[in-house]
Protein backbone atom coordinates (compact mmCIF):
# COMPACT_ATOMS: atom_id res chain seq x y z
CA UNK A 1 0.00 0.00 0.00
CA UNK A 2 1.49 3.58 -0.96
CA UNK A 3 3.01 5.58 2.42
CA UNK A 4 0.78 8.46 3.69
CA UNK A 5 2.56 10.70 2.15
CA UNK A 6 2.09 9.41 -1.67
CA UNK A 7 -1.83 9.04 -1.04
CA UNK A 8 -2.16 12.34 0.28
CA UNK A 9 0.29 13.93 -3.00
CA UNK A 10 -1.78 12.19 -5.24
CA UNK A 11 -4.97 14.05 -3.40
CA UNK A 12 -3.50 17.37 -3.70
CA UNK A 13 -2.28 16.83 -7.35
CA UNK A 14 -6.15 15.71 -8.12
CA UNK A 15 -7.29 18.66 -6.38
CA UNK A 16 -4.59 21.14 -8.38
CA UNK A 17 -6.56 19.85 -11.57
CA UNK A 18 -10.23 20.04 -10.21
CA UNK A 19 -10.72 23.47 -11.35
CA UNK A 20 -9.37 22.71 -15.15
CA UNK A 21 -11.21 19.81 -15.09
CA UNK A 22 -14.74 20.59 -13.79
CA UNK A 23 -16.49 21.11 -17.48
CA UNK A 24 -17.75 25.25 -17.26
CA UNK A 25 -21.13 25.96 -15.85
CA UNK A 26 -24.06 27.37 -18.02
CA UNK A 27 -25.03 30.51 -16.21
CA UNK A 28 -26.38 31.33 -19.45
CA UNK A 29 -29.87 29.17 -18.97
CA UNK A 30 -33.24 30.15 -18.56
CA UNK A 31 -33.74 31.43 -14.46
CA UNK A 32 -36.12 28.48 -12.67
CA UNK A 33 -39.25 29.90 -11.76
CA UNK A 34 -39.33 29.42 -8.35
CA UNK A 35 -42.41 30.53 -6.19
CA UNK A 36 -43.13 33.13 -3.74
CA UNK A 37 -42.64 31.31 -0.67
CA UNK A 38 -39.36 29.27 -2.51
CA UNK A 39 -37.15 32.60 -3.42
CA UNK A 40 -36.52 33.26 0.66
CA UNK A 41 -35.76 29.82 1.55
CA UNK A 42 -33.40 28.90 -1.14
CA UNK A 43 -31.86 32.29 -0.65
CA UNK A 44 -31.31 31.67 2.83
CA UNK A 45 -30.16 28.07 2.02
CA UNK A 46 -27.28 29.86 -0.08
CA UNK A 47 -26.33 31.69 2.38
CA UNK A 48 -26.00 29.01 4.39
CA UNK A 49 -23.70 27.62 1.87
CA UNK A 50 -21.59 30.52 1.26
CA UNK A 51 -21.34 30.75 4.83
CA UNK A 52 -20.16 26.98 4.83
CA UNK A 53 -17.34 27.67 2.44
CA UNK A 54 -15.98 30.92 4.11
CA UNK A 55 -15.72 29.09 7.28
CA UNK A 56 -13.71 26.42 5.84
CA UNK A 57 -11.29 28.34 3.89
CA UNK A 58 -10.51 30.34 6.83
CA UNK A 59 -9.92 27.18 9.00
CA UNK A 60 -7.91 25.36 6.21
CA UNK A 61 -5.86 28.38 6.02
CA UNK A 62 -5.11 29.00 9.14
CA UNK A 63 -4.74 25.46 10.29
CA UNK A 64 -2.32 24.61 7.47
CA UNK A 65 0.87 25.97 8.96
CA UNK A 66 0.66 24.07 12.11
CA UNK A 67 0.54 20.73 10.15
CA UNK A 68 3.88 19.23 9.94
CA UNK A 69 3.48 17.08 7.22
CA UNK A 70 4.00 18.85 4.11
CA UNK A 71 1.86 16.78 1.76
CA UNK A 72 -1.27 17.42 4.15
CA UNK A 73 -0.44 21.21 4.28
CA UNK A 74 -0.37 21.34 0.51
CA UNK A 75 -3.89 19.30 0.58
CA UNK A 76 -5.34 22.23 2.92
CA UNK A 77 -3.54 25.08 0.88
CA UNK A 78 -5.34 23.31 -2.42
CA UNK A 79 -8.82 23.28 -0.60
CA UNK A 80 -8.49 26.72 0.19
CA UNK A 81 -8.45 27.67 -3.10
CA UNK A 82 -11.58 24.83 -4.11
CA UNK A 83 -13.42 26.45 -1.02
CA UNK A 84 -13.09 30.02 -1.96
CA UNK A 85 -14.12 28.86 -5.47
CA UNK A 86 -17.26 27.38 -4.12
CA UNK A 87 -18.44 30.48 -2.34
CA UNK A 88 -17.90 32.30 -5.67
CA UNK A 89 -20.07 30.03 -7.39
CA UNK A 90 -22.88 30.44 -4.69
CA UNK A 91 -22.39 34.03 -4.76
CA UNK A 92 -23.40 34.15 -8.30
CA UNK A 93 -25.95 31.91 -8.06
CA UNK A 94 -27.33 34.24 -5.00
CA UNK A 95 -27.45 37.43 -7.12
CA UNK A 96 -29.05 35.11 -10.35
CA UNK A 97 -31.89 35.23 -7.69
CA UNK A 98 -31.83 38.99 -6.82
CA UNK A 99 -30.51 37.60 -3.08
CA UNK A 100 -28.96 39.29 -0.87
CA UNK A 101 -25.99 38.23 0.77
CA UNK A 102 -26.20 37.32 5.41
CA UNK A 103 -24.77 39.64 7.40
CA UNK A 104 -23.91 36.77 9.68
CA UNK A 105 -22.06 33.51 9.18
CA UNK A 106 -23.31 31.13 11.90
CA UNK A 107 -20.20 29.44 11.28
CA UNK A 108 -17.97 31.60 12.63
CA UNK A 109 -18.38 30.74 16.44
CA UNK A 110 -17.14 27.08 15.14
CA UNK A 111 -14.04 28.09 13.58
CA UNK A 112 -13.12 30.81 16.51
CA UNK A 113 -13.71 27.59 18.69
CA UNK A 114 -12.06 24.98 16.66
CA UNK A 115 -8.87 27.42 16.25
CA UNK A 116 -8.83 27.90 20.13
CA UNK A 117 -7.94 24.38 20.63
CA UNK A 118 -4.82 24.64 22.30
CA UNK A 119 -3.83 21.16 21.93
CA UNK A 120 -3.53 18.99 18.58
CA UNK A 121 -4.52 20.26 15.44
CA UNK A 122 -6.26 17.40 14.85
CA UNK A 123 -9.21 18.84 16.78
CA UNK A 124 -10.32 21.13 14.02
CA UNK A 125 -9.88 19.18 11.18
CA UNK A 126 -12.28 16.64 13.17
CA UNK A 127 -14.74 19.18 13.83
CA UNK A 128 -14.53 20.76 9.86
CA UNK A 129 -13.20 17.31 7.72
CA UNK A 130 -15.98 15.12 9.27
CA UNK A 131 -18.37 16.65 10.96
CA UNK A 132 -18.92 20.42 9.15
CA UNK A 133 -18.11 19.32 5.80
CA UNK A 134 -19.90 15.42 6.24
CA UNK A 135 -22.84 17.28 7.56
CA UNK A 136 -22.82 19.98 4.72
CA UNK A 137 -22.35 17.09 1.51
CA UNK A 138 -25.53 15.68 3.22
CA UNK A 139 -27.50 19.22 3.24
CA UNK A 140 -26.09 19.26 -0.11
CA UNK A 141 -28.38 16.43 -1.33
CA UNK A 142 -31.36 17.36 0.35
CA UNK A 143 -30.59 20.45 -1.31
CA UNK A 144 -30.57 19.49 -5.00
CA UNK A 145 -33.47 17.39 -4.31
CA UNK A 146 -36.09 20.54 -2.97
CA UNK A 147 -34.36 23.05 -5.51
CA UNK A 148 -36.24 22.68 -8.30
CA UNK A 149 -33.09 24.27 -10.76
CA UNK A 150 -31.48 22.09 -13.40
CA UNK A 151 -28.55 25.23 -12.69
CA UNK A 152 -28.51 24.58 -8.79
CA UNK A 153 -28.16 20.81 -9.37
CA UNK A 154 -25.40 20.56 -11.65
CA UNK A 155 -23.47 23.56 -9.63
CA UNK A 156 -24.02 21.45 -6.33
CA UNK A 157 -23.22 18.37 -7.86
CA UNK A 158 -20.00 19.83 -9.30
CA UNK A 159 -19.01 21.46 -5.79
CA UNK A 160 -20.02 17.33 -3.82
CA UNK A 161 -17.16 16.40 -6.04
CA UNK A 162 -14.58 18.53 -4.24
CA UNK A 163 -16.56 18.26 -0.79
CA UNK A 164 -15.68 14.00 -1.33
CA UNK A 165 -12.22 14.66 -2.28
CA UNK A 166 -11.74 16.98 1.56
CA UNK A 167 -13.35 14.33 3.19
CA UNK A 168 -11.35 11.93 2.02
CA UNK A 169 -8.48 14.19 2.81
CA UNK A 170 -9.63 13.96 6.62
CA UNK A 171 -10.21 10.48 6.64
CA UNK A 172 -6.66 9.18 5.28
CA UNK A 173 -4.97 12.09 6.82
CA UNK A 174 -6.60 11.70 10.44
CA UNK A 175 -6.87 7.73 10.81
CA UNK A 176 -2.58 7.79 10.56
CA UNK A 177 -2.28 10.82 12.99
CA UNK A 178 -4.75 10.24 15.46
CA UNK A 179 -3.89 6.87 17.22
CA UNK A 180 -0.19 8.86 17.79
CA UNK A 181 -2.28 11.52 20.42
CA UNK A 182 -2.03 10.35 23.63
CA UNK A 183 -4.85 8.68 25.21
CA UNK A 184 -6.14 11.76 27.68
CA UNK A 185 -5.52 14.04 24.77
CA UNK A 186 -8.17 12.17 22.28
CA UNK A 187 -10.80 11.65 25.29
CA UNK A 188 -10.40 15.60 25.74
CA UNK A 189 -10.83 16.04 22.07
CA UNK A 190 -14.12 13.97 21.94
CA UNK A 191 -15.62 15.85 24.77
CA UNK A 192 -15.33 18.75 23.04
CA UNK A 193 -16.66 17.75 19.39
CA UNK A 194 -19.46 16.94 21.20
CA UNK A 195 -20.04 20.15 22.96
CA UNK A 196 -19.24 22.15 19.73
CA UNK A 197 -22.10 19.56 18.04
CA UNK A 198 -25.03 20.34 20.46
CA UNK A 199 -23.79 24.22 20.93
CA UNK A 200 -23.08 24.42 16.52
CA UNK A 201 -26.69 22.51 16.08
CA UNK A 202 -28.57 24.88 18.89
CA UNK A 203 -27.16 28.11 17.32
CA UNK A 204 -28.31 27.06 13.63
CA UNK A 205 -31.70 27.50 15.06
CA UNK A 206 -31.65 31.00 16.07
CA UNK A 207 -30.59 31.82 12.50
CA UNK A 208 -32.03 33.46 9.55
CA UNK A 209 -33.43 30.19 8.65
CA UNK A 210 -34.11 29.15 12.54
CA UNK A 211 -37.99 28.61 12.63
CA UNK A 212 -37.01 25.60 9.32
CA UNK A 213 -33.82 24.38 10.86
CA UNK A 214 -35.70 24.00 14.18
CA UNK A 215 -38.80 21.99 12.53
CA UNK A 216 -35.91 19.90 10.80
CA UNK A 217 -33.37 19.53 13.50
CA UNK A 218 -35.44 19.16 17.17
CA UNK A 219 -33.17 18.10 19.73
CA UNK A 220 -34.17 14.25 19.10
CA UNK A 221 -32.62 14.98 15.58
CA UNK A 222 -29.29 16.14 17.31
CA UNK A 223 -28.61 13.61 19.54
CA UNK A 224 -29.71 11.06 16.86
CA UNK A 225 -27.46 12.43 14.81
CA UNK A 226 -24.49 12.84 17.40
CA UNK A 227 -24.45 9.20 16.92
CA UNK A 228 -23.59 8.62 13.40
CA UNK A 229 -20.84 11.17 14.26
CA UNK A 230 -19.60 9.56 17.38
CA UNK A 231 -19.49 6.22 14.52
CA UNK A 232 -17.66 8.44 12.24
CA UNK A 233 -15.06 9.26 15.25
CA UNK A 234 -14.93 5.25 15.50
CA UNK A 235 -13.76 5.18 11.79
CA UNK A 236 -11.15 7.84 12.01
CA UNK A 237 -8.89 6.20 14.82
CA UNK A 238 -9.92 8.43 17.77
CA UNK A 239 -10.86 5.50 20.10
CA UNK A 240 -7.87 3.45 18.45
CA UNK A 241 -6.94 0.81 21.20
CA UNK A 242 -9.84 1.94 23.74
CA UNK A 243 -13.15 1.76 24.80
CA UNK A 244 -15.11 3.99 23.70
CA UNK A 245 -17.07 4.43 26.60
CA UNK A 246 -14.07 5.73 28.39
CA UNK A 247 -14.74 8.46 26.09
CA UNK A 248 -18.46 9.14 26.43
CA UNK A 249 -18.21 8.71 30.14
CA UNK A 250 -15.30 11.30 30.81
FE1 LIG B 1 -16.59 23.74 -0.43
FE1 LIG C 1 -14.80 21.37 1.45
Amino acid sequence: MASLNAQLRALSAKGAQAEAEHPNLDWSQPRSRLTLWQRPVVCGVVNQFIGGEEATARLCREVAPRINLAAARDCLITQVEDERRHAEIYRRYLARLDGRPAHQNLLDEAVERSLSWKGAPEAALLAFHVIVEGEALAFQDQARARIPDPLFDELSRQIAKDEARHIAFGRLYLSQSLPNLPLKERIEIYQWLRALWFDGTTRLTRGQLGKVIATAMPRSWMENRWEHWHNALTATGLFDGSDPADFTSA
